[in-house]
């Protein structure tokens, strides 16, 4: 029997290209651009005939046909399982026929199986996730929230694709602010082992850099005190030390409470004495030029960085932002051996990424190091109800740990109201109300994060992160725990190979329809994988759920014939780990009971 494919779409698109290269009007650099179809006319449509053809100044029903003969006369599709017509202009739609429909439902049959199915595509590659990277010293905020939601959730979605992952916190632990840090540490006599919350350290760092504008001595004080940390002193060095390990703890406890754990923090602090190579290279390579003692790197070919600067050492010789970054890509292809480097950080800082990734291309290729594929996945910001940047009522910032703490408050009254409308006997313990609270509080906060396009701002709102309806996360968590109580009551294991033993071919268009949607997983994943956008994965969750409660409104499960009765045994199953599966990828977790 032929090997069942996990990606249906793929495997059209190559037997497209297969036949495409061996005809006169195509040839091999012909892109079929296979893609999900509207329901209504098939599984998959190829759109690539239309602007080939526009190109070539040909017909392009005419080379439509053309392919599709060809494609006829191959062995490249098998006709029982694939069908296909052209349509309109020169689109070509496919359709996949119910038998097929089956055997990939049987194939696919659990977490692993879909692992196993789309882990080739990136196979063999190291992929490094910078993410949440906070400051040290400083409360973490909302907006880091999304820079640790959305990182978590693109680490967890490369390694599904086979990528070798290596999550790393950049965190910020250099800086100026030390000398009045260290100043207010030593004034105060301060025990920096016994802190718990950031806070203090920003009490702390309040009154050094008060102290710091009172006169100029002060100013000179704190920056002595910088001055012997930067030359290594034991003393400064030590408090600098107690200092992070302070503020780690701290953001320990919030990545416990989101489950997200890091391969690696290497900080800014990592780099400071791998800036010197940095420089020499820029140098000796014509790349850097001095200004006023500065060291700077323009673009010429570029329209607002042949005169903006790239600044890469400041004019007292210090390292900065830019020359910590410089170094940490080196790092990251020589040591770690990357082939791709993901930035998950703020729109606000599209143009150091920009700078920074054209000034490695020019000087990685120089320098014949290998040049690893860099992208900035930059988002927009979390506004608040007033269509502002979001701020607590006294006008901070928001903290991300209160904010996770009132989202799981705020879950456990939706869930208590839910159990009023339940008999007496069905209502959960006090424990298990609180589990769910937490489940459904810290998975609304992603998933209302992660169901936005990333690079739009988005309006914070618990009513609409908290409802039941819509795409939301208590809507989808609602969905899977159905699923499981659909299987308890009819004393199933889902996933049961046994329970589907002789299932026949999806009848009822209900049947058709949701099958299709499960086997639509690949394409989305691919989809989302390429342009590195959750959204993706989120809105084909919201819809998988609600044509399984059409099929399930439609189609009764629990029937006499045993053939009807496996298959949708297997319909709702499948659902059911396509469900949990994706919501896994996003980084929430699931319930059976809610
Ligand atoms: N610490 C920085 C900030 O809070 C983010 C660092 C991002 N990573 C990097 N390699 N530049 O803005």
């Amino acid at each position: 029997m032929e090997q069942i494919a996990f990606s249906p779409a793929q495997v059209i698109d190559m037997a497209l290209r297969q036949v495409a290269a061996g005809l006169e009007n195509f040839g091999a650099e012909f892109d079929p651009q296979v893609r999900p179809a509207d329901p209504r006319h098939g599984d998959f449509q190829a759109n690539g005939v239309l602007p080939w053809a526009k190109q070539a100044r040909k017909n392009p029903r005419q080379l439509g046909q053309e392919l599709i003969d060809a494609l006829a006369t191959s062995n490249e599709l098998n006709p029982l399982t694939v069908q296909w017509e052209l349509a309109g202009p020169g689109f070509i739609n496919f359709r996949l026929t119910p038998e097929f429909l089956l055997r990939w439902l049987e194939t696919y049959r659990s977490d692993n199986a879909l692992r196993e199915g789309a882990g080739s595509s990136d196979q063999g590659r190291t992929v490094m996730v910078d993410y949440s990277s906070p400051n040290t010293a400083k409360e973490m905020h909302v907006g880091h929230i999304r820079s640790t939601v959305i990182g978590e959730a693109v680490a967890r979605l490369l390694e599904f694709c086979g990528a070798k992952v290596i999550r790393d916190n950049h965190i910020g632990d250099w800086g100026t602010q030390f000398g009045m840090l260290i100043w207010a540490v030593k004034h105060h006599q301060t025990d920096l082992t016994k802190i718990e919350e950031v806070a203090e350290l920003e009490a702390l760092y309040r009154q050094g850099s008060a102290h710091y504008k009172s006169s100029p001595e002060a100013e000179d004080e704190c920056r002595m005190e910088l001055v012997k940390l930067q030359q290594g002193d034991p003393e400064n060095q030590q408090i600098w030390q107690q200092i992070t390990d302070a503020s780690w703890r701290s953001f320990q406890q919030i990545y416990d409470s989101l489950d997200v754990h890091f391969d690696e923090v290497l900080g800014e602090s990592f780099y400071r004495d791998k800036v010197d190579r940095i420089y020499a290279e820029l140098i000796e390579l014509n790349l850097a030029q001095e200004d006023q003692g500065a060291l700077v790197v323009f673009h010429p070919e570029h329209q607002r960085f042949k005169t903006q600067p790239f600044l890469v050492r400041k004019k007292d010789g210090a390292s900065n932002y830019a020359s910590t970054d410089l170094a940490t890509i080196l790092y990251r292809v020589e040591h770690f051996k990357a082939d791709e480097l993901l930035y998950v950080v703020g729109l606000p800082q599209s143009d150091h990424f920009e700078q920074l990734f054209l000034t490695v291309q020019k000087w990685f290729a120089a320098k014949n190091y290998p040049v690893p594929e860099m992208r900035h996945l930059g988002f927009g910001t979390v506004l608040g109800e007033d269509g502002k940047a979001i701020r607590t009522r006294s006008g901070e910032s928001v903290k991300l740990r209160d904010l996770l703490n009132e989202a799981i408050e705020r879950a456990r009254a939706t869930v208590d109201a839910k159990q009023e409308e339940r008999p007496e006997g069905e209502r959960l313990s006090d424990e298990e109300r609180a589990e769910v609270a937490r489940v459904v509080g810290l998975g609304a906060i992603r998933y209302a994060d992660l169901s936005q396009n990333r690079t739009s701002d988005y309006k914070f709102s618990w009513e609409q992160m908290l409802s039941l309806e819509g795409n939301t996360a208590p809507y989808l968590l609602y969905a899977v725990a159905r699923l499981h109580s659909i299987f308890r009551r009819a004393g199933y294991t889902p996933g049961d190979a046994s329970a589907e033993q002789g299932a026949s071919a999806p009848e009822a268009d209900e049947e058709i329809a949701l099958a299709r949607k499960l086997l639509a997983f690949p394409a989305v994943i691919e989809q989302t994988r390429s342009d590195l956008r959750p959204h993706f994965l989120c809105t084909y969750l919201f819809d998988l759920a609600g044509v399984f409660s059409t099929f399930y409104n439609a189609c009764r499960v629990i029937v006499d014939e045993p053939d009807v009765r496996a298959r949708r045994l297997m319909l709702a199953s499948r659902t059911l780990t396509v469900l949990e599966t994706g919501l896994h990828l996003l980084g929430l977790e699931t319930l059976e009971r809610m």
